[in-house]
């Protein structure tokens, strides 16, 4: 039964934005607990941030600064109730005044916001009307100058009063002066509450909390909630609901970086893991068994696969994968090029892959799926997430909490996921799937492989890293894995890089190559190993710098290429796996050499909440 009815249709014709938000009530010092919090949601956006405690007064301190330089920056606020905000701008420039939270004329009333107020410039002009004296450029703060016109003694009155002149979208967290508590609300972004003893929590996402509690309500679209130190009270429509508390697995370890230097060298190094908690949640000892109910429907004659970023590489391996294995036709598409150039609907069941569960232009995408009829099953990593609400089925990767923008775990889980699916389908021959299972469960050991012989990735990475422009090429089921290594490469070392089809190349990119343009050559012993090495062969005649990924098996490649790294023999279908990982660890070490920030890359956010 899909779980439409609660997925707003009013969502994200508009734009949703990504920011952080936290609040904490308890018996405990706010400050601390705030600033943890904010640091772990982080990668929803840093361009500023801010906190609001209450103690005898509301105090705000906020900049355009990290988390941690606004923690060095502060005095010690003392309360035991507060609220905090980390930011992605898009209303006004990152600066002291636009960061949040916001107050209201008389500084009692303090909103963290995450999402965007369509209609704040009306608003704006009638508060300003009205006598109130708004300062920043940013769109939250009319909500605590709405919820102050409305307030007639009762808060909680005077925030639904103020929610009912909002449009567009809000996960919000209120604090008010005098007031042991803090109203919440959510419309079209994530908010979730941490539930402890004699204390109460809330984040826009799990990572944030479970410092502190692994007891977790996912409100839901509409829900107001008022919370005290000693209780939870949900209201949707001005009528008490009850929300369901979830445990969650994950633990305060999974999202520290322990001794890696960078979260994200800590996530490739979790890859064996992953693989092995992703295969074991579904896999029995004799049997391939997922619950896939949707797609295991022996009638199916196509499929599409739907996604954006590291995930859409993901499903275009996908395509291979199921192709290859059910001969069913699979179309992957771009979730951005689905929403706005596309007016047919693809197929008659869709597998969406979000490792965020957020993503706005995936939301929109099974929007459209949703009105047309069409059957979802969601892959994702994040329990609770919106997409996972949506759809009509749920599978979750187990790849653990992924805090670095990079995608790197949950790309590989994905792909786990994609292979059990192909091989439960009852189309598949047994005596293939039996073999290719026996292969998967082998693949936590070749991935650690990889892993153990990153030092000749380090070496290749330093050569790397001293030039502006790199191709990287494959062809068939390791193309994707070109489109990846480039997007790996590029959104976290900062180099312009191509991922390209191997055989493309000289339609054009040829024009580019010479002796300062390295080509990253992806050569799989399959059907398209001599096919490669002809465009190794001509690559080096136009004096580009080769850089081979190949199996240890190859004898030939070492006389071919500059340099080589190798990885382990493994079948043509799971090569992108092996190859992912030391691309990943190429791309990282390229980006460490020029010292690069590397889990926050410029202009990135974790979930891409704008479409
Ligand atoms: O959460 P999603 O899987 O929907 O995210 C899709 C992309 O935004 C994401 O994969 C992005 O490309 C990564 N930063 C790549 O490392």
């Amino acid at each position: 039964m899909p779980n439409g009815e609660i997925f707003s249709l009013n969502l994200i014709y508009g734009y949703l934005v990504m920011c952080g938000i936290v609040g904490y009530i308890g018996n405990r010092q706010a400050q601390p607990i705030l600033l943890n919090s904010l640091s772990k949601l982080e990668y929803r956006g840093y361009d500023s941030c801010g906190v609001a405690v209450q103690g005898s007064a509301i105090e705000v301190y906020k900049d355009a600064v990290r988390v941690q330089e606004l923690k060095q920056a502060l005095p010690r606020l003392s309360g035991r109730l507060g609220i905090g905000h980390t930011r992605w701008a898009t209303h006004g420039e990152p600066s002291q005044i636009n960061a949040h939270p916001h107050l209201d004329c008389s500084g009692k009333i303090a909103v963290v916001h995450n999402g965007v107020i369509s209609n704040f410039q009306r608003l704006r002009q009638q508060l300003t009307s009205e006598g109130h004296s708004l300062v920043s450029e940013t769109d939250t703060e009319v909500i605590p100058h709405l919820i102050e016109k409305h307030y007639q003694g009762n808060i909680e009155k005077a925030v639904e009063a103020a929610l009912g002149e909002l449009e567009g979208s809000y996960a919000i967290v209120v604090l008010v002066a005098g007031e042991p508590k803090v109203i919440v609300a959510r419309k079209d972004c994530p908010l979730i509450i941490g539930v402890g003893d004699g204390e109460n929590f809330v984040a826009s996402d799990v990572p944030a909390i479970l410092d502190y509690t692994n007891r977790v309500i996912y409100l839901e679209e509409g829900d107001i909630g008022v919370i005290t130190k000693d209780s939870i009270k949900i209201t949707r429509g001005k009528i008490r609901v009850d929300r369901q508390e979830h445990r969650i697995s994950w633990s305060r370890e999974d999202v520290q970086k322990a001794s890696y230097e960078h979260f994200m060298l800590k996530e490739i190094h979790e890859q064996p893991k992953a693989i092995r908690d992703t295969l074991g949640e579904y896999v029995l000892s004799t049997e391939p068994l997922i619950d896939l109910g949707l797609i295991l429907d022996p009638n199916l004659e196509d499929l599409s696969i739907l996604a954006c970023g590291t995930s859409y590489h993901a499903g275009l391996i996908g395509k291979y994968v199921i192709e290859e294995l059910l001969g069913i036709p699979v179309r992957v598409e771009l979730a951005s090029e689905f929403n706005h150039c596309r007016r047919t609907i693809p197929s008659t069941a869709t597998i969406v892959l979000t490792q965020s569960g957020e993503t706005a232009d995936v939301l929109t995408a099974m929007k459209k799926l949703l009105e047309a009829g069409i059957r979802t099953l969601v892959i994702t990593n994040v329990p609770g997430s919106t997409a996972s609400r949506v759809a009509d089925q749920t599978v979750y990767i187990k790849a653990g909490p992924e805090v670095s923008v990079a995608a790197t775990k949950t790309f590989i889980a994905q792909l786990m996921m994609l292979y059990q699916l192909a091989l439960s389908h009852p189309g598949v021959n047994r005596r293939i799937c039996e073999r290719l299972f026996a292969e998967l469960r082998q693949l936590p050991a070749k991935v650690q492989q990889v892993l153990d012989n990153e030092h000749q990735i380090v070496d290749c990475a330093r050569y790397l890293s001293e030039y502006d422009d790199v191709f990287f090429i494959g062809r068939g089921i390791n193309l994707p894995i070109a489109l990846e290594g480039a997007l790996k490469l590029k959104e976290i070392s900062y180099i312009h890089a191509e991922g390209y089809a191997a055989g493309e190349l000289k339609h054009g990119p040829f024009a580019l190559l010479d002796r300062d343009t390295p080509v990253i050559a992806i050569v799989a012993h399959d059907n398209t190993y001599g096919a490669m090495l002809t465009n190794i062969k001509e690559v080096k005649a136009r004096k580009s710098p080769v850089i081979a990924l190949a199996d240890e098996a190859d004898e030939v490649i070492g006389q071919l290429a500059d340099l080589v790294i190798r990885v382990p023999c493994v079948s043509s279908i799971f090569s992108p796996v092996v190859n992912a990982v030391a691309l990943q660890l190429l791309a990282y070490y390229t980006a460490r050499c020029r010292g690069c920030p590397i889990d926050f890359p410029r202009n990135l956010a974790k979930s891409v909440t704008v479409e």
